[in-house]
């Protein structure tokens, strides 16, 4: 009798942990209602609905994972990873004299790191940002209390204990930010420079020889465990830096490692390809893009900003693509995944589920609605048929409040999401071409479900909290909404970038973007590097103009009418 009703309880708990079964393949559609309009000729199929809560949980189980999957986002589940540096040596480091051997005889390894006075200013280098301290810092996306982490900086991983430590990155290095002193999970790093971390390991510990190492370092047993892998981790690792400040090279970082690799569904570790790696396209020619954000997938049916995954969870393959890049021994990897497949559906609800900073919580009352309604006009004949359709809350009910009018009631998204080409730069879409068949090879992808097709074109963003997503395009080229709207031939040439810490210095109310030049503070606008220069390979800025003038050449809009667009663009 005891025993049936434990199995009866055990069966009831077991049901409410079911995680529903989500449609990843290439013909998934949004859920909802459907309407269908024709738009310059083309017909167009939006929904209504979203795939914000992925796997259909209860509220009590939404939050469970969301706590969960926020933890995974601050801090790296992943601790087979490979690519660690031991924390122990980095502390010693900074411990040391001045003039110490030690000093001189990392300077002479590595320039960059002896330039750095603490652990702290190798995160900033990192362009990491710091935990929020105050309630007032919190945006709208959960972030856990990480406890003695919470010293260190948003994204650092450290895995082991005492002697044993290792340190990595999580998505938060990527995908966070600070926007005006408020921490934003799932909001683009601005300046993401996750590739130096390679690069330090790189200098640190692959030139480095072990016994050396060992003795100048007094390493312990573990700390040398940590050294020689990430060593041998290293030899299966290709990087490329970015060829600016603002973008991330991790594609190619994939496309290189796996030339490194052998051409079997594990690719295997290979001594032959490690010494002379196979060719690759990202050899000669870059591929640049930023950190998505994260609030868009919801709305999605295929990933990345060429929208070249068709098929398979994207958190998935981010393991996947993540770990390629961190020289993983991809037979590990797959035995990680099956055991810890509940890690992946935690952080896959977190992200499906994160939301877009609003402009009206930063800027209060800033947003004038009867221009805002006139912009409203425009976009719905000028750009919704490949940006979807934003119902406010303002309708032609006059009688609710400021804050209900500007609210967005709804998101009308393509039911399938299309890639479309309007002419901006190629070289990032191109760039799926070098991989993809090494990709869809692997054993993984298979198991996953992860299918990648090049494509020619990019996705349409859906544009929920496009403000805060300065600058524009999958490559930046577009320092603020009013460039987005204003033809190639006539779109700034250069821009200079700055942090987002003061709107007073920091941010263009009327263009909505980063400030003109002359304006930016120092030490931004005199450090070469900030400077985005659009005559660069991969930094054109052409594109994104057909819709934006008349068959005789001239411009659709006009100034006031550019304003009126931005004026709502800032209310999504
Ligand atoms: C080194 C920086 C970096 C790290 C770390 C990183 N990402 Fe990304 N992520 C990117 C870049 C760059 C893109 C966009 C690439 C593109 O589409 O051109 C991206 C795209 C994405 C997308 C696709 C969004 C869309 O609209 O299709 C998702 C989802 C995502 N990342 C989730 C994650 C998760 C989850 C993690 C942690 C496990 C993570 N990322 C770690 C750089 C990073
Ligand atoms: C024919 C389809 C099409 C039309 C019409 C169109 N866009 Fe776009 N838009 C795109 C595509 C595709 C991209 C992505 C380009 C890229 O990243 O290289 C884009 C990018 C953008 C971005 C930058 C998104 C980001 O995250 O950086 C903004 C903002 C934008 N469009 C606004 C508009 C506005 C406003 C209009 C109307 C005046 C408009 N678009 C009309 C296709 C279109």
């Amino acid at each position: 009798m005891k025993s049936i009703t434990y199995a009866f309880l055990a069966l009831a708990l077991y049901s409410t942990n079911i995680v529903y079964a989500q449609d990843w393949s290439s013909s998934a559609e949004l859920p909802g209602i459907e309407k269908c309009k024709d738009s310059h000729g083309h017909k167009v199929c939006y929904k209504d609905g979203n795939r914000k809560n992925i796997y259909e949980l209860s509220e009590s189980q939404v939050f469970n994972y969301i706590n969960e999957g926020a933890r995974h986002v601050m801090s790296y589940p992943v601790e087979i990873t490979p690519m660690q540096i031991p924390l122990k040596s980095l502390e010693n480091f900074f411990k040391n004299e001045q003039g110490s051997p030690l000093r001189r005889f990392i300077y002479r390894a590595s320039q960059d790191i002896s330039k750095f006075k603490s652990i702290q200013d190798i995160y900033s280098k990192l362009g990491l940002h710091q935990y929020p301290e105050f309630e007032t810092q919190r945006g709208p996306n959960l972030i856990p209390f990480m406890g003695e982490l919470e010293k260190e900086a948003m994204g650092v991983t450290i895995f082991g204990k005492d002697n044993a430590r290792g340190i990595t990155f999580s998505c938060a290095a990527c995908h966070s930010n600070n926007l005006f002193g408020k921490k934003i999970i799932g909001l683009t790093n601005r300046f993401p420079t996750a590739n130096e971390f390679f690069h330090l390991g790189k200098k640190l510990v692959s030139k480095v020889p072990s016994a050396l190492y060992k003795s100048f370092f007094k390493a312990s047993k573990e700390e040398m465990y940590i050294f020689k892998r990430t060593k041998n981790a290293l030899k299966s690792i290709g990087i490329k830096k970015p060829i600016v400040l603002g973008l991330d090279t991790s594609l190619a970082q994939v496309g290189l490692s796996l030339s490194l690799r052998a051409e079997d569904e594990y690719a295997s570790f290979s001594k032959k390809f490690q010494r002379r790696p196979r060719k690759s396209g990202f050899d000669k020619k870059p591929a640049d893009s930023k950190p998505a954000v994260w609030w868009n997938v919801k709305y999605k049916t295929r990933w990345l900003s060429d929208g070249s995954i068709e098929s398979g969870n994207p958190i998935h393959t981010n393991f996947l693509w993540n770990e390629i890049g961190r020289g993983v021994d991809l037979k590990k990897l797959e035995n990680w995944l099956l055991d810890n497949k509940n890690k992946v559906d935690e952080l896959t609800a977190y992200v499906f589920n994160t939301e877009a900073p609003r402009y009206n919580d930063f800027f209060p009352r800033r947003i004038d609605i009867a221009k805002a309604k006139r912009g409203e006009k425009i976009f719905l004949k000028t750009c919704s048929g490949c940006h979807g359709e934003y119902q406010k809350g303002w309708s032609d009910n006059s009688t609710v409040s400021y804050e209900e009018a500007i609210e967005t009631t709804k998101v009308w998204y393509h039911k399938k999401t299309p890639v479309i080409d309007i002419g901006t730069d190629p070289l990032r879409y191109e760039g799926m071409k070098y991989f993809a068949k090494d990709l869809n090879k692997l054993k993984i992808s298979k198991s996953i479900k992860t299918i990648v097709t090049p494509q020619k074109g990019y996705v349409p963003p859906p544009l929920v909290g496009i403000w805060s997503r300065w600058p524009y395009f999958h490559n930046n080229s577009a320092p603020s909404l009013y460039e987005v709207i204003t033809p190639d031939f006539k779109r700034v040439k250069n821009y200079i970038a700055v942090e987002s810490v003061d709107p007073k210095t920091d941010f263009d109310f009327n263009k909505n973007g980063y400030p003109h030049p002359s304006k930016i503070r120092e030490p931004f606008r005199s450090k070469k590097k900030y400077f985005y220069n659009t005559k660069l390979q991969g930094l054109s800025n052409q594109g994104h103009t057909r819709m934006l003038v008349n068959d005789d050449g001239s411009e659709k809009m006009n100034e006031t009418q550019k304003y009126e667009v931005i004026e709502f663009l800032k209310t999504l």
